[in-house]
């Protein structure tokens, strides 16, 4: 139950499992320290006070009958690129990727706001559905951060290119 309680929480607090789903390992330079303890701690507080449902199944089971255009939605999925962080040990598929932005069409589709945050590429790997994807369907692509780790540009460090996006069905 504990693990459960965290894994819920991973969204806000980035811990996460290995393969086996036994251990937490920290994402990038971030570890599990005192100051995300601290921060957990205050998230659990606020939880008591707030009415807020934690629903931990697959994203195509929620059902969007419910949602008006007063709704809001986010995404945060797995990224398809290869080895992309956060690619959850190779377990997001093409077809994963591709019933997500099905999913997120009929959300469009209702007059509902989304959000959607991925990377269109990472390591000279580019994610031509996605963007394919946004660039059909006249989504905004919103460019969030240009991370060359090596200030020349040279054709090796396109490899050092992450290109991160949030792509939406309204202007920022
Ligand atoms: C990029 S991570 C989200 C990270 C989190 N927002 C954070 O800031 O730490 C992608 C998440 O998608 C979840 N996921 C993978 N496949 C899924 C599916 N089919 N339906 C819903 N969530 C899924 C993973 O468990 C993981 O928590």
């Amino acid at each position: 139950m504990f693990k459960e309680k965290i894994r819920m929480l991973d969204k806000k607090l980035h811990i996460r499992f290995n393969s086996v789903g036994e251990f937490n390992m920290p994402v990038g330079k971030r570890d599990f320290n005192g100051s995300i303890r601290k921060n957990l701690l205050a998230f659990c507080e606020k939880l008591k006070n707030k009415n807020v449902e934690f629903i931990n199944e697959d994203f195509k089971k929620f059902k969007i009958d419910n949602l008006t255009p007063e709704d809001f939605c986010y995404f945060d999925p797995p990224y398809f690129l290869g080895d992309a962080s956060y690619n959850e040990n190779n377990n997001w598929t093409e077809n994963d990727e591709k019933d997500l932005l099905k999913y997120v069409d009929k959300l469009n589709e209702k007059n509902i706001k989304f959000a959607l945050s991925n990377v269109t590429q990472h390591r000279g790997e580019k994610n031509n559905i996605l963007i394919d994807w946004a660039i059909e369907n006249k989504y905004n692509i919103n460019y969030l951060d240009y991370n060359y780790n090596n200030s020349n540009y040279h054709s090796k460090s396109k490899m050092n290119i992450t290109e991160e996006v949030l792509i939406t069905n309204y202007s920022i």
